[in-house]
């Protein structure tokens, strides 16, 4: 046995810095960042949030000058998320052409055109009882809120935005979505599709940041976080119904998904890497625990790792900013 111990030896290949770095496996790299950030209408200072440090809303009045921060920050992509004043039973300014989706989109996109605008494609922060579609009788109507994300699309695609993204968890999304965009001659607008979205406790300071409560919770469309076969199966529906990209979120106590997921479609595969899981880094290194930007390298080392060609994360201005 000519390759074991002591012919072989591991630390051949780390003890020379130099080595070290030419046989590192993974690297990130900005252009696979996507930056979400918060559009608030009606607000004229930026509006920090609390559970989030870093994080602000931006006044849609600078989302002008915001965006051109972005842009020469280095960013090459953002998801957008409203923060509505104008919310009512069934999310309809997300189809209102003047409304505060269309505005944002057109303003983000004149502002800085090379960077690529993801669309947030949902109703929660647009509904006045907070859940991702139309109450019918008390329960989230699947249907009928489909037809509605479909015409949601259309009015994002046409205001501007490069990607949809489908965050509602409803059966048959991304078959409507499809078929409204092409309807509309969108035949060339991707959708990202959240195929793999868990009912997850990591989203609790989005939800302050998006201004989005909720009455009760999202269980019955989002999925269980006990389950893992239910989440290929999701992503394996999605593929089908025509999605261009697959997502699993949230990212990190996911991984187990995004490598499955890896291994079973060929199509581009983004990473959520969520609020809460942005929360407990800030929130660790402010009290001294851990070093931040090691943790968030290693963090996102491991989502490209697992599988992921995009990775969502609020970090990302940071990165642009001071590198790792
Ligand atoms: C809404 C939406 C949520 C997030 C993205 N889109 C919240 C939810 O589903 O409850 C969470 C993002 C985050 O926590 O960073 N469909
Ligand atoms: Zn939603």
């Amino acid at each position: 046995m000519a390759h074991i111990f002591p012919n072989m030896r591991m630390r051949r290949l780390r003890s020379n810095p130099g080595v070290r770095d030419l046989l590192q496996e993974t690297e990130i790299s900005l252009k696979d960042l996507i930056y979400p950030i918060f559009v608030e209408e009606e607000i004229d200072d930026f509006a920090p949030v609390e559970s989030m440090p870093g994080i602000y809303r931006i006044p849609e009045r600078k989302l002008d000058v915001a965006m051109k921060e972005i842009a020469a920050a280095g960013i090459r992509a953002i998801m957008t998320f409203g923060v509505s004043h104008h919310k009512d039973e069934i999310g309809s300014d997300t189809w209102n052409r003047d409304g505060l989706m269309a505005r944002m989109i057109k303003r983000a996109k004149d502002a800085a055109p090379e960077v690529v605008l993801f669309s947030d494609t949902c109703f929660c922060e647009y509904t006045t009882h907070g859940h991702c579609g139309v109450i019918h009788d008390g329960d989230v109507h699947n249907d009928h809120s489909i037809e509605n994300l479909g015409r949601q699309a259309v009015v994002a695609a046409e205001a501007g935005a490069d990607v949809i993204a489908p965050s509602a968890m409803m059966d048959g999304q991304i078959a409507a979505i499809r078929s409204a965009l092409d309807g509309s001659g969108h035949v060339n607008t991707p959708i990202m599709s959240y195929s793999s979205k868990f009912a997850s406790a990591y989203y609790g300071p989005f939800r302050a940041a998006a201004g989005c409560d909720l009455d009760g919770d999202r269980k019955a469309y989002q999925m269980n976080p006990m389950n893992g076969r239910e989440a290929l199966r999701e992503s394996d529906l999605d593929e089908a119904e025509g999605a261009d990209m697959l997502m699993v979120k949230p990212g990190l106590p996911y991984l187990d998904v995004l490598t499955k997921i890896r291994q079973r479609s060929l199509l581009p595969l983004g990473v959520y890497q969520v609020s809460g899981e942005y929360a407990m880094i800030k929130f660790a290194a402010q009290a001294g625990a851990i070093d931040e930007v090691r943790v968030v390298r290693e963090t996102l080392g491991a989502f490209k790792r697992a599988g992921a060609d995009l990775i969502l994360t609020y970090f990302a201005m940071d990165i642009a900013r001071q590198g790792f």
